[in-house]
């Protein structure tokens, strides 16, 4: 049957979509595979049965895509999907309920306070000290994001991320380096694969700097000690297994600068596969090209 690349839907992560589904269209065509761009935005799920659908592509981003609603929606479907089950995709999209598994597993992940208002978000800034990340729980690519060093900036921090998400997260911010690492599943065994070290000017890794300038350096080979990046590999893997995730997924990981400590921030679940993404450069590093990756996934596909 025919392959269906989800992308576009409706977060507000949808430009990211479009450029990540893009470009795992035209990867899999140019591998021979007949498949074809299906925008859940534009098309109730259900005509994927009458477009005779054999195994979908999931690269939407965010909720309603990447959160378990697809996901449930293909299961009952009965047709299969690349990436994470139901459960899994709804955890790992609320980075309060990650966190409080991978804290109750004993994985390191930041300090924080889930805030319901200005005044709890300025709370949480004498709970946590300064700096803090404050942040919706279920965004991403640092949309609606802020650092906040200064009671002072509590409020705007907090409009900004409750525009997006009345579930507002406050989280110790690390100072150290920026990481990532993706798992790949390979003949039923999750690998990580390398690690890659992001260098932003200023440490301002936004969505601008993340889709739309060249002034983000990404070391991969990360450089690190090679206990370093074993060590970020191993939580990197416990993370994706303790959540349940299956195929493929990306972890951020931050490194303390005083102790060199590994702290958990998410799990994409449905990571980046854009011209400046992060899978696909690691991937590359360890000898997967692009078309090979998208090729890998989508014959992972399940239910
Ligand atoms: N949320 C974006 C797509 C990523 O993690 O790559
Ligand atoms: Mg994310």
């Amino acid at each position: 049957g025919r392959v269906a690349v989800l992308f576009g839907g409706t977060s507000a992560e949808r430009e990211v979509s479009l450029m990540s589904g893009s470009g795992v269209l035209k990867a899999l065509q140019s591998q021979g595979v007949d498949a074809f761009a299906f925008d859940p935005a534009e098309r109730p799920l259900q005509e994927l049965k009458a477009e005779g659908v054999s195994r979908c592509f999931i690269a939407l981003h965010g909720r309603g895509g990447e959160d378990g609603t697809v996901q449930g929606a293909l299961e009952l479907l009965g047709i299969p999907y690349t990436g994470s089950g139901v459960m899994a995709s709804s955890i790992a999209m609320d980075k309060v309920m990650t966190k409080r598994i991978w804290r109750f597993e004993g994985l390191p992940t930041p300090d924080w306070r889930m805030v319901g208002s200005v005044a709890e978000c300025e709370h949480a800034l004498v709970a946590l000290g300064a700096p803090m990340i404050v942040k919706p729980a279920r965004e991403g690519s640092s949309i609606g994001l802020s650092k906040v060093t200064d009671v002072s900036q509590c409020a705007a921090a907090y409009a900004a991320a409750a525009q997006h998400d009345p579930e507002v997260l406050c989280e110790q911010f690390i100072e150290g380096e920026e990481t990532t690492c993706p798992v790949l599943t390979v003949e039923g065994e999750a690998l990580a694969l390398p690690v890659i070290r992001i260098v932003a000017p200023g440490g301002n890794y936004d969505y601008q700097n993340k889709y739309f300038t060249d002034e983000v350096k990404y070391l991969c080979p990360s450089q690190l000690d090679a206990d370093e990046e074993a060590e970020i590999q191993r939580q990197v893997l416990r993370a994706f297994k303790t959540l349940g995730c299956r195929g493929w997924a990306r972890a951020d990981v931050m490194i303390r600068k005083t102790d060199r400590q590994p702290f958990l921030l998410e799990i994409n679940t449905s990571p980046g596969m854009t011209g400046h993404s992060l899978v696909p450069m690691s991937a590359k590093a360890a000898g997967l090209s692009y078309e090979q990756l998208c090729v890998h996934l989508l014959a992972s596909a399940s239910l």
